[in-house]
């Protein structure tokens, strides 16, 4: 598959079919994101890559509850991912990389703190990893899904032994897709009309804008 390809066909999967992910092929796709930007060059991203039914159940048990399992009509196909990715960063990382002396400048650094960044560039650059690990699995033939973090932050640190410092960005799962998808509601949603997305020169206002 060619990159415009994989960029136009991925879709997030919501349904697997529980078979086991190569273990190269996932190492591979992981290693993809590797290449994928970081501000300052801080790489201030890692994953746990949790694979088989007793690994992925710590995500499971840690971001969703038990009345939110017997009640999604999402949750059979969701739950055999073969593979779940989930993505931490490290705000600190940053900090420190931007007291260095080609980044002092920026007034970003430690005693700025994290809420002086006009944008959290971790989760930024947590977002260029996934998306390469998204256009991976779609050129390895594999169906993903990112979920976002809603809850369980702590307890998946908890879970996963993650250090303090890090932060939950989201998750991806990974896997061979089961065809038998619950449509997402937010596809209900149209795709804006490019009008309404690039400004060519000057902001321009439209019935969406
Ligand atoms: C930051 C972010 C968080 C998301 N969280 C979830 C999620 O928790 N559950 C889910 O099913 N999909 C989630 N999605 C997937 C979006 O719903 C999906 O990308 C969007 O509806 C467009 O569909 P497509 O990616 O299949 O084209 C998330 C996507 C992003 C970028």
């Amino acid at each position: 598959m060619n990159l415009v390809e994989a960029i136009r066909t991925r879709r997030m999967v919501r349904s697997f079919s529980g078979d086991p992910v190569d273990p190269v092929t996932l190492e591979r796709i992981i290693s993809l994101a590797r290449h994928a930007p970081t501000a300052g060059n801080t790489q201030g991203w890692a994953v746990v890559v949790m694979s088989g039914p007793e690994q992925t159940a710590r995500f499971w048990d840690a971001t969703t509850t038990p009345a939110w399992r017997a009640s999604s009509r999402r949750w059979p196909g969701l739950s055999k991912a073969p593979a779940v990715i989930a993505v931490f960063c490290r705000p600190g990382a940053y900090l420190d990389r931007y007291d260095a002396p080609d980044k002092a400048g920026s007034g970003l650094g430690t005693s700025a703190g994290e809420e002086a960044w006009p944008v959290p560039y971790w989760f930024v650059d947590a977002g260029f990893a996934v998306m390469a690990m998204l256009l991976g699995a779609a050129d390895a033939g594999l169906g993903t899904c990112f979920l976002g973090n809603f809850r369980g932050e702590e307890e998946l640190r908890s879970a996963l032994g993650v250090p303090i410092g890090w932060r939950y960005s989201g998750a991806v799962l990974l896997g061979k897709p089961a065809g038998s998808d619950p449509p997402s509601s937010s596809l209900d949603r149209q795709r804006l009309p490019d009008s309404a997305v690039i400004h060519p020169g000057t902001w321009k206002r439209t019935e969406m804008t």
